[in-house]
């Protein structure tokens, strides 16, 4: 069974492939000298592919984990229905132990489960055929999500326009077209002259090495900047827009996204330019009333303390190294979901958006 041939037309490379039973991921720790591509058959290494930053991006990290638990459930033996469910959840366990803060692997195991749940009348055998296809299904509705998303945020820009992004929220953060770079590609389609301005994010440099590499490869007209260089260009009025995707949404409109994304919100606020999150409706958490109760992932010392094997700062010296911030909602222009834009009071128009995807 294959999912590559969908969506032949949407811009953009396709991060996970899945193909007769095996998955491939190109190794985004190696982009953009190396194009790698990992193949998998087995939810731990599923899971430490995730751990490890080979994927990354919160959409592509449900898809991803979506995957990893067919695999898990293709490799458990028995054919008791009640000792099938107890294996499966902690085979979901361990994917949903790998990364804390993008709410999307949450979402995607608990759709996998939902399913084994909802059907305990059927055979084992056919539960794992159904989990396959709802692992299809999850990775090709996130794309045609993102370019529904692309279509409602392009529809917010000028007809020139220059953009700030951060972070990568690109085909490569999502089963493909991406949530803010999928905004861009949207407003390039539709004939829009856009530039964009990529901040390098530090310390993993998912903009240098991510954002850069996709929008060349599709001639989406880029410059790379270092972060703390952002500042310096609004204030020069060299920005008309910014765009950024997300890892969490709270009910309040709160979002969690790339470490700096707040000190960028901060800025476009300072003068006056409009600050957009692009995300789908499985990012938006209506678990949690505001921000301050998205757990924030903290990272290996080595992402600040070294690039490769090339050190940067003393040995032993003290590091921190959170990999989210959270932006309050007061600091955001809108929210595009695949469902439309959310403006004003979000807590409602959120929890509308959640329920029309229901
Ligand atoms: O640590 P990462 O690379 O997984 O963080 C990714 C981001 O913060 C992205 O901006 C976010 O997941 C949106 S991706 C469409």
């Amino acid at each position: 069974m294959s999912n590559c041939a969908a969506f032949p037309d949407a811009g953009g490379i396709r991060p996970i492939k899945y193909n007769d039973g095996v998955l491939s991921l190109i190794d985004q720790r190696l982009l953009p000298t190396e194009e790698v591509w990992l193949k998998y058959t087995d939810y731990q290494a599923v899971a430490e592919a995730i751990r490890s930053m080979v994927v990354r991006g919160a959409p592509a990290i449900g898809v991803t984990a979506a995957y990893g638990a067919l695999f898990g459930a293709r490799a458990i033996e028995t054919e008791d229905y009640a000792e099938f469910v107890k294996e499966f959840d902690q085979v979901c366990e361990v994917l949903g132990a790998t990364r804390p803060t993008a709410v999307n692997l949450f979402w995607a195991l608990d759709r996998m489960k939902s399913l084994v749940q909802a059907n305990p009348e059927q055979p084992v055998g056919n539960l794992k055929i159904a989990l396959e296809y709802e692992a299809m299904a999850i990775n090709e509705e996130d794309i045609r999500i993102n370019m529904n998303m692309g279509r409602h945020g392009a529809a917010l820009l000028p007809e020139k326009v220059r953009i700030l992004t951060h972070c990568n929220a690109g085909a490569l953060a999502t089963g493909g077209y991406g949530t803010a770079l999928g905004v861009i590609r949207a407003a390039v389609a539709a004939g829009k002259e856009v530039a964009v301005f990529a901040d390098e994010t530090r310390p993993f440099l998912q903009g240098s090495r991510l954002t850069a590499w996709e929008l060349m490869r599709d001639n989406i007209q880029t410059v790379l900047i270092c972060d703390n260089m952002a500042g310096y260009l609004m204030s020069k009025g060299a920005i008309d827009a910014v765009i950024v995707g997300a890892d969490r949404i709270a009910a309040n409109g709160d979002v969690a996204n790339k470490i700096g994304t707040y000190t960028v919100a901060i800025l476009a606020k300072e003068h006056n330019i409009p600050f957009y999150v692009a995300a789908p409706t499985s990012t938006i958490d209506l678990q949690l009333t505001d921000g301050s109760q998205i757990p924030i992932e903290e990272r290996d010392t080595r992402e600040v303390t070294h690039i490769g094997e090339q050190q940067l700062a003393p040995t032993d010296i003290a590091v921190f190294n959170p990999a989210f911030d959270v932006t309050p909602a007061r600091l955001i222009s809108a929210i595009i979901t695949e469902h439309g834009v959310a403006q004003g009071n979000y807590t409602e128009q959120l929890a509308a958006y959640v329920q029309q995807s229901r």
